[in-house]
């Protein structure tokens, strides 16, 4: 069977550093608040005339030289983004110029914060399928640009990243002691619009619009649905949450991710948590995770990984696999 490999992966940051302090100037807010409801203490912030494609850009160059490769060696792109330099072409496309690739082809997905968890289950697809033999999988973010910096209820949530790895098609055994995807679990349900959208867009306002929340709606559903399909992942390969070594969840609220873990009897040790660094980063949440975890050493070839993401629609999945 082929599986999808995790051949290296790489991230990138803005430089600009806004801490809670910063924030508590503009708005009505405090470290002390925003610590104990998210566990978020600092976010990046792009700087004006930084975009999308640059930030995947610059992970995507960090992602290819951590896995040793070529960028013409890539022959599928796919970019998570919920926050794309423009309405079209696909930022994807554009990363994939900028990386002096002319063949294979490229596209963005749009599951807001599931966005790296629906990119990867594509990418396994089409490595699968045979339709491509190495992807190049970024999650990228700017959605400093579509906060209302005005509404204290949301614009401290959330920062600007980017992250990528690369996979590489490779003969398995078809167990779960292979490295690669054992695994993926998509979900979504749109009866949940209104819990979490952005009012604006090409077809209804001819604007990009503003995040909008009903935070604690949100938190009510998330658990359960992050839970369900990590289950889901857990009946399919007939592992448990004793087989893992690292638990890498979307980094939307640090309350969010220790029910999770806890619900599922993760030991703390083995959950990874940037979000006190990054603030929540939808799409590059993960991967900036995963990056951070494998740059310092915790995640190495053959540790048992689980992402998991739930986000706007809602979308929500899991990913199992063997790093
Ligand atoms: N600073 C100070 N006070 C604030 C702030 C702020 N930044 N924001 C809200 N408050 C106030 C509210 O006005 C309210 O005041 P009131 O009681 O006088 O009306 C009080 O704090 C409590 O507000 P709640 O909304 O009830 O606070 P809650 O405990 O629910 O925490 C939070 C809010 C952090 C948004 C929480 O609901 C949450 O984390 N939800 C999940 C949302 C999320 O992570 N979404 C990310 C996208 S989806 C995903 O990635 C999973």
């Amino acid at each position: 069977v082929i599986r999808s490999t995790v051949l290296g992966s790489g991230s990138y940051l803005p430089a600009t550093c806004l801490t809670n302090e910063d924030l508590a100037k503009k708005v009505d807010t405090s470290d002390e608040w925003i610590v104990q409801r998210t566990g978020i203490r600092q976010r990046h912030v792009a700087a004006e005339g930084e975009y999308t494609s640059d930030l995947a850009f610059n992970a995507a160059e960090a992602a290819l030289a951590n896995a040793g490769i070529k960028a013409e060696d890539i022959d599928l792109i796919i970019l998570a983004t919920a926050t794309p330099d423009n309405t079209f072409p696909a930022t994807a496309v554009q990363v994939q110029h900028r990386l002096g690739i002319n063949h294979g082809f490229a596209f963005d997905i749009q599951a807001v914060c599931s966005g790296f968890v629906y990119a990867l289950t594509t990418a396994d697809m089409y490595l699968k399928g045979g339709l491509a033999k190495r992807a190049l999988v970024i999650g990228a973010e700017t959605f400093s640009r579509i906060l209302d910096w005005e509404d204290r209820t949301t614009c401290v949530l959330f920062g600007d990243g980017a992250g990528a790895v690369v996979l590489e098609a490779r003969e398995g055994e078809g167990t779960v002691e292979d490295r690669g995807i054992l695994t993926a679990h998509l979900r979504s349900d749109g009866r949940h619009k209104e819990k979490l959208y952005v009012d604006g867009g090409p077809s209804t306002t001819q604007t990009a619009g503003h995040l909008r929340m009903e935070g604690k709606e949100v938190f009510k559903h998330a658990v359960g649905m992050i839970t369900d399909v990590i289950e889901d992942a857990f009946e399919a390969t007939k592992l448990s949450a004793e087989d893992l070594d690292w638990f890498i969840p979307h980094q939307a609220n640090k309350r969010i991710i220790d029910a999770s873990a806890k619900k599922l009897g993760i030991a703390p040790e083995k959950v990874v948590t940037t979000v006190d660094l990054h603030g929540n980063t939808s799409a590059a949440s993960i991967p900036l995770a995963i990056d951070t975890a494998v740059r310092d050493g915790r995640v190495k070839a053959g540790d048992l990984v689980m992402l998991e993401a739930m986000g706007g629609g809602f979308t929500w999945g899991s990913v199992l696999l063997r790093w």
